[in-house]
């Protein structure tokens, strides 16, 4: 096979564009994303926290999956990410590693598991390596987290730094807030310059202006992903839940719906309900 016929790292694209590029032909390793940043491509990343959700994003050729401290709210209704601790979020990182052939798989650091020193956050980050079989984590933080990540970087662990809007910082922020606007921009940008260099293989950016945002992209060579960052990062992100209408309540602006699987579901288990009631299911079909 010459290099002309190898397979493309991941998906089918080689050039820049915005064709789909599923199914995934290979695994996605970090190198991967970098070269797509190098070569202007674009990916997507998306949370998961199950088998089913897990493979269904993996097959449809999503190149990362988060187990993200998300799964505070999405998963155990929690009001907000602070209370989800290591072991509620490590058997969901074994469920959506065995479910990925694929996708690249991160793991969120939940609060209170990473912030104490450098020493915590390589404890933590190898637990979930060992034990929740994922290929990187992710760290909510500023430049004040650089030898965190850098510790961690030199054990081995692949760290992808989320800056920006964090949402285990909300009170301390004052709730949730577009962050880096007027003259604090470069306090975001110089955030993702230290984290960078501290050897984190990808910047996150959550709530910041889409300028911002850019200037990020052009500030650090490894690749960039934004959630509500506008549209000049390497990736972008979504919660799943948010990604296809399975949350109710109030949508936020940077969330774009592709279906409404709430509407979905609840007009299948309302039928499924008032069949069990009239006496339609099962019928002689679904009987031994
Ligand atoms: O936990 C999470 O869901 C996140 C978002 C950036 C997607 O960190």
């Amino acid at each position: 096979m010459n290099s002309a016929e190898q397979p493309a790292p991941y998906g089918t694209g080689s050039t820049a564009s915005a064709a789909p590029v599923t199914p995934l032909q290979r695994k996605v390793r970090i190198p991967h994303l970098q070269q797509a940043k190098d070569e202007g491509r674009r990916f997507a990343m998306l949370t998961a926290y199950d088998q089913y959700a897990a493979q269904i994003f993996d097959e449809a050729g999503i190149e990362v999956l988060l187990i993200g401290d998300s799964a505070a709210n999405n998963v155990y209704g929690y009001e907000s990410t602070l209370p989800v601790t290591v072991d509620e979020l490590l058997p969901l990182c074994r469920a959506v590693s065995r479910a990925s052939h694929h996708a690249l798989v991160v793991a969120d650091l939940p609060f209170g598991s990473y912030e104490a020193s450098p020493a915590q956050a390589v404890m933590t980050a190898v637990r979930f390596l060992k034990e929740g079989l994922v290929a990187a984590v992710k760290v909510e933080g500023t430049h004040r987290h650089a030898p965190h990540v850098r510790a961690m970087v030199e054990a081995g662990i692949p760290v992808m730094a989320h800056i920006g809007f964090t949402p285990q910082s909300e009170h301390a922020l004052g709730g949730y807030r577009v962050q880096g606007r007027g003259d604090s921009g470069q306090a975001i940008i110089d955030d993702a310059v230290a984290l960078a260099e501290a050897g984190s293989f990808a910047v996150l950016m959550e709530m910041v202006p889409a300028s911002v945002a850019a200037a990020v992209d052009a500030a650090v060579h490894v690749p960039t992903i934004g959630i509500g960052a506008g549209n000049a990062t390497t990736g972008q992100v979504l919660v799943w839940q948010d990604m296809a209408g399975l949350r109710g309540g109030r949508v936020a602006k940077f969330v774009k719906q592709y279906a409404q699987l709430r509407e979905i579901l609840s007009e299948a288990a309302r039928s499924y309900g008032d069949e069990v009631r009239s006496g339609v299911f099962p019928g002689e079909e679904h009987s031994f």
